[in-house]
């Protein structure tokens, strides 16, 4: 194709500058109106609103597609769709691919694929991230088959790039069709609500193939995704809370997974006891509380950034900072289901584990869990392979781990939730833990069931031997005395004794043994 501006330039420079205004343009202004409407900013709106002011460096500004098919031989945009380049967040590299929606509506064409590509080749050799910025109506229908290739050769540069540096993926408009597969490989997925959605496919083939009518909201936006399957782990309520959220995440990640995470400024002085702690578990061991505020009161004020807040909320976990340091948090929450492990529970907490040891961030650990949630929905979907799956990511950390149990720790949740037993470093009991095979009346009634049923008065035979195996196993000490609690400390001494862990076990080299991978109960 003859170049439009080649006749209009005075000079080889202007021709330059001619080339610069067009790609900045991308689809023109009429697209990028139409994109202003819908709420939505433009890939480079948004670029601008993530990097710090003026470091970004584009990279593949005039890339056109090589495709002849369906009219694209006369219809060629600069840059292809996808504006690509590095810069940096808060002063450290990142590097960014950011979908133009103008363009042949953000579709994924061959050439667009090799940009990402070239930047994902750029950030692993590096060491930095990959920031996806997504706005696409999938692969380019015109090209075909090399639009396909196009996806999987980035599905495989994300799988390799997976624990090698962090990867974090922003839904800002449609991402359907199997080009859900790479943020779904990524370490984070935002979604910004009412603008974007994902789904394989689209309301119309869910209406022809099982004749349920749903919109594209309920299908796959962020609501959807958010709460009901955790395909999500953030839901934003607009752009620019999404592009604060990574920002923010960004902060407590190592640049690759050689490295540990910056620390920021920390005033030592500062008072480590937090009395607050001391009240906030009950005396009712059947009485709920928000393990949030157990968070709170342990970390650096105002720290806690909490992942998949409204996904499995029987179990909390988040990044936050102690003394300054990174630390990813997973506890019980037993303000909802008492704090059970379930499936969604199990996976959730896994992949935030195997997130943390990849990217060398410590874990603690606040365990309240009553076990695993009986009943046949968990067991036929799979309750023994899921919860495997957190075991799994326990006991494969290398990374600092240290478990504070609150209260609670029964079964084989015990040993699931960071216990000595399968590796952490450090665990702390408050005096009110209660660490056994079971709750009290549950083990007095399987025990001693016979000399219940022999009793006079079964009632209050039951009601002594509950209160016998309260006594010997309703309590920290049993495990203190094994070694399997190091220490019995009060909930005000927490967080001194967390910073003190923490820094002891800073130098920490863990190795597993050699082998080619593990193989994690999928
Ligand atoms: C080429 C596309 C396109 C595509 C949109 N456009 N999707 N061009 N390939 N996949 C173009 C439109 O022609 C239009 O061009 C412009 O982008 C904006 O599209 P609109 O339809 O006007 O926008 P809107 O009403 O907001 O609807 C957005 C949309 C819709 C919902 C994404 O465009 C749509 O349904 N597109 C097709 C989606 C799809 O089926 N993709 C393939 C999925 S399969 P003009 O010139 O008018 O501005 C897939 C497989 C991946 O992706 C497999 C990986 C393994």
């Amino acid at each position: 194709m003859s170049d439009p501006h080649a006749k209009a330039a005075h000079s080889k420079t202007e021709l330059l500058a001619l080339k610069n205004a067009e790609a900045l343009l991308g689809g023109g202004q009429d697209r990028i109106d139409a994109q202003h409407k819908k709420g939505k900013l433009t890939a480079r709106e948004r670029i601008d609103l993530l990097m710090d002011e003026g470091s970004f460096e584009e990279i593949g500004k005039f890339v056109m597609h090589r495709s002849k098919d369906f009219g694209l031989d006369k219809e060629y945009y600069l840059g292809d769709g996808v504006v690509t380049g590095y810069g940096t967040v808060n002063g450290r590299l990142v590097y960014v691919f950011s979908q133009d929606f103008t363009v042949f509506g953000g579709s994924l064409s061959e050439t667009h694929a090799e940009k990402i590509v070239k930047i994902m080749d750029l950030a692993m050799k590096n060491g930095a991230p990959v920031i996806g910025l997504n706005d696409s109506g999938g692969a380019r229908i015109q090209e075909g088959v090399v639009s396909l290739g196009g996806y999987a050769d980035i599905f495989y540069k994300n799988t390799l790039a997976s624990g090698v540096v962090p990867q974090l993926s922003a839904i800002m408009g449609p991402c359907a069709g199997g080009a859900v597969y790479s943020p779904a490989i990524t370490d984070f997925i935002l979604m910004v609500e009412n603008t974007s959605y994902m789904f394989v496919t689209g309301p119309n083939v869910v209406k022809t193939v099982t004749h349920e009518s749903v919109t594209s909201e309920e299908l796959g936006g962020a609501s959807t995704h958010s709460a009901k399957s955790g395909v999500t782990h953030f839901s934003c309520a607009n752009e620019v809370v999404c592009i604060n959220h990574l920002k923010q995440l960004l902060s407590y990640m190592p640049q690759n997974c050689e490295e540990t995470a910056p620390a920021q400024p920390y005033e030592a002085s500062d008072d480590e006891s937090r009395a607050v702690l001391d009240s906030i578990v009950p005396d009712n061991a059947n009485q709920p509380y928000d393990i949030r505020e157990v968070i709170d009161g342990i970390i650096d004020a105002g720290s806690f950034l909490e992942v998949h807040q409204n996904f499995a909320e029987n179990i909390v976990v988040g990044f936050a900072r102690l003394a300054g340091r990174s630390i990813g948090i997973v506890g019980n929450q037993p303000a909802v289901l008492a704090g059970v492990l379930d499936i969604n529970a199990s996976t959730k907490a896994a992949r935030f584990v195997r997130f943390c040891d990849s990217f060398n961030i410590p874990l603690l650990v606040l365990e309240d869990v009553p076990g695993f949630l009986p009943g046949t929905d968990q067991e036929w979907r799979g309750i023994i392979t899921n919860g495997a799956k957190l075991l799994y990511a326990f006991c494969e950390a290398t990374v600092p781990r240290i478990t504070v149990i609150t209260r609670k720790a029964y079964g084989g949740a015990y040993d699931v939730m960071n216990s000595k037993h399968i590796g952490a470093d450090m665990n702390y009991a408050w005096p009110t833990a209660e660490i056994a095979v079971m709750g009290a009346k549950g083990a007095a009634e399987i025990i001693f069931k016979r000399e219940i049923a022999a009793a006079a008065d079964p009632e209050a035979k039951l009601q002594e031997k509950v209160d016998e195996y309260q006594e010997k196993f309703a309590t920290p000490y049993r495990a203190a005395h094994r070694g399997f609690v190091d220490e019995v400390i009060l909930p005000s001494q927490t967080r001194q004794k967390l910073i003190r862990a923490f820094k002891m076990l800073e130098n920490k080299v863990d190795q597993l043994p050699r082998k080619k991978h593990g193989n994690i109960p999928l």
